[in-house]
């Protein structure tokens, strides 16, 4: 008799994402004529650079002729992907991570959920509360975390991490060990940002306890303030205890393109095991690799023209970022996030839960965001905006939500 995975049972709802797209549509469908701007999920809106699209154009000419024709990419990626990885995103900045210790994939989503593949069952997990709910449900689904206990909105085998107003959105060491510690800065949702000591002894900690940090900076280039670190590899001792994941959908608008990179680094060793062989293991069994016109097209992103352009276009969503967070300050809004990252976090109104106010907000001013609770319990009475949308859906976002 088959048996179904019954982990997956044990997952509350569907994914916050679906679930938002599921009350929109509704709601849509229930009043064709509402203009919904929509500012819930991390979606990007503006055109790809011109730099990635030549290049684009470029490969997939090479592929149309039998000399530059492709097949299989290498396992780890495009050699010349890695290397300008490894010169631009780390080498420049001071931290010694090389191209072979960097696996190109298609996208931090999936790299952060199928991570948890090369540590056993038995391992706990610490998680940020709020956190993006990749990390807890790609755990719940391998039988990591236990029941779900609806009351308290947890589950029982994970650490939850507060991260609140009074520690600046940051999380505190846990009083027990876990073994896995996921963190994310600059923060989805919370828009947060750590720095460099905080973040050291985060570092040390892991180190001291023989625990390992998954750390997703996927939002990077959004970090405009200095001291605050781009990478975890600008801490010492990150090699020992630390993998790393990046992605270009925010970087360089590649949601709907994917691409992405996950760093392993030789030094890193659980029970004698190197960490890296393991997930060159997982990569080369269970995957084929980016396809080469899109390396191509993330190479792009790092020649001069390109890097041009993508900051261009990271400024535009971080002057939407400013638009809707002075907005809603004017408009007397608790509200933080906003200057390192590309999400603002706001505490809902009153005694309003994180999902009234989106029914509020959907229903009053045809704008969606995302619950804050859909993060974790310590999300509840918060909300996230996203600055990704257009210049004009988010003034006139602001507009609406001023009216109110
Ligand atoms: C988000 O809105 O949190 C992100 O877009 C989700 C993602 O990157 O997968």
């Amino acid at each position: 008799m088959v048996k179904v995975n019954k982990n997956y049972l044990k997952l509350p709802g569907s994914y916050l994402f679906s679930t938002i797209g599921k009350k929109v549509r509704e709601y849509s469908q229930a009043h064709p004529d509402a203009h919904i701007i929509r500012l819930g999920i991390g979606d990007v809106t503006q055109p790809l650079a011109p730099a990635v699209i030549t290049a684009l154009h470029g490969a997939v000419d090479e592929m149309g002729k039998a000399e530059s024709f492709r097949g299989y990419a290498p396992d780890l990626g495009y050699d010349f992907l890695r290397k300008v990885i490894s010169d631009k995103d780390y080498k420049a900045r001071g931290c010694d991570i090389s191209p072979d210790e960097i696996f190109v994939s298609d996208g931090a989503k999936c790299d952060c959920g199928n991570i948890q593949e090369i540590f056993g069952a038995e391992n706990t997990i610490a998680v940020c509360d709020p956190v993006y709910p990749v990390y807890v449900d790609s755990n719940v689904m391998a039988g990591r975390t236990g029941e779900y206990d609806a009351e308290s909105g947890k589950f029982h085998n994970v650490i939850y991490l507060p991260c609140t107003a009074e520690n600046d959105f940051a999380p505190e060491m846990p009083e027990e060990v876990p073994d896995l510690i996921y963190l994310c800065f600059p923060n989805n949702p919370t828009g947060a940002v750590i720095t460099k000591d905080r973040l050291q002894k985060w570092v040390d900690y892991a180190n001291d306890h023989g625990s390992v940090i998954l750390y997703d900076a996927a939002y990077e280039a959004y970090i405009s303030e200095e001291g605050i670190p781009h990478s975890i590899y600008e801490c010492e001792g990150a090699k020992t205890c630390a993998i790393e994941f990046r992605s270009f959908s925010k970087t360089a608008g590649f949601t709907g393109l994917r691409l992405g990179f996950t760093v392993v680094p030789f030094d890193l060793s659980v029970e004698g095991v190197s960490l890296h062989t393991l997930w060159a293991r997982r990569h080369g069994t269970k995957y084929n690799g980016a396809p080469y016109i899109v390396q191509r097209a993330g190479a792009a992103v790092y020649s001069a023209e390109g890097r041009q352009q993508v900051l261009k276009q990271v400024a535009y969503y971080m002057e939407n970022a400013t638009v809707i967070k002075d907005g809603l300050l004017k408009a007397g809004y608790e509200a933080s996030g906003g200057v390192n990252a590309p999400y603002i976090w706001l505490r809902t109104p009153g005694s309003m839960t994180s999902w009234e106010f989106f029914d509020y907000l959907l229903s009053e001013a045809n704008v969606v965001g995302t619950p804050g609770s859909g993060f974790g319990p310590h999300g509840e009475h918060y909300f996230r905006l996203t600055a990704f949308g257009t210049r004009e859906s988010t003034i006139e976002a602001m507009e609406r939500i001023r009216k109110l």
